[in-house]
């Protein structure tokens, strides 16, 4: 790593930018993650905390290879994701909170338990409401990758509110794309997304939601809601699989 710092350094034009381009490198090599505009990004070569250091249940502790992001840093990075979206909502609307099920409901509960507070201490505050909804990828012979939403109140309720998404990680962007066009249809006054994590992957369409805590890896990741086949929602902490651990949880097995 420090040669492909040298061999670039030629080109640097003064001494100054030279130094300020090390010092630039070495922030960006000795740290995990960095803030480089909307959320905190964490880089593809940061193995995680080890799993020793933290209470992973007997039952899982072979199948993680290491903590991605512990529960207490994810409950920190919400309070602050609760901060600044208590500052950009629309508070003269009444707010419908719309939870993504399955993966989102410990990030909702947070998040939601953080909102109450701040709209309890401030001045200015809304009526908030809550529905949960699934979404289902479906294939017929007149669509192709269509999602119908399942569950929750009728959609119709959001007409002239403001609705903030909550969902436990983007990937691709595709899925929440679609979710945002259904829900323009039933014509509400605002729709924000805050997600917990965005996938770093080629396969993204180029969607980012308003609010993000982590933009991560792409790896497969569980736990604090987010699944491998129904397990691993019980983990506190976000985790990476150990590869071991995917065949054991793969459909095939279970
Ligand atoms: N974990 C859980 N669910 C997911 C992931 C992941 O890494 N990516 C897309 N859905
Ligand atoms: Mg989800």
């Amino acid at each position: 790593m420090l040669w492909m710092f040298y061999s670039n350094a030629h080109t640097a034009s003064s001494t100054c930018q030279v130094k300020k381009r090390f010092r630039a490198f070495l922030v960006r090599k000795l740290s995990w993650s960095h803030n480089m505009g909307d959320c905190i990004i964490v880089d593809d070569e940061y193995p995680g905390y080890s799993k020793e250091f933290f209470n992973v249940p007997s039952h899982y502790i072979n199948d993680v290879e290491s903590v991605l992001l512990p529960r207490g840093i994810i409950l920190d990075r919400t309070a602050k994701l609760a901060k600044d979206i208590h500052e950009k909502i629309d508070l003269s609307k009444p707010l419908v909170a719309l939870c993504v099920l399955k993966g989102s409901y410990i990030f909702f509960n947070d998040l939601l338990e953080q909102l109450r507070a701040l709209s309890a201490n401030a001045n200015k505050s809304c009526r908030m409401s809550i529905d949960f909804i699934r979404l289902k990828s479906y294939t017929d012979s007149t669509s192709t990758g269509t999602i119908k939403v399942i569950g929750g109140d009728d959609l119709s309720g959001i007409k002239g509110k403001n609705v903030l998404v909550v969902e436990d990680i983007v990937d691709s962007g595709r899925t929440m794309q679609k979710l945002l066009k259904i829900l323009d249809e039933n014509e509400p006054n605002a729709v924000r997304v805050v997600s917990l994590l965005v996938k770093r992957t080629s396969r993204s369409t180029g969607y980012r939601p308003d609010h993000i805590g982590f933009e991560v890896p792409d790896k497969f990741v569980v736990g604090y809601g987010l699944d491998y086949n129904e397990y691993f929602r019980d983990l506190g902490h976000i985790c990476i699989m150990s590869p071991d651990s995917v065949k054991k949880y793969s459909i095939s097995n279970s």
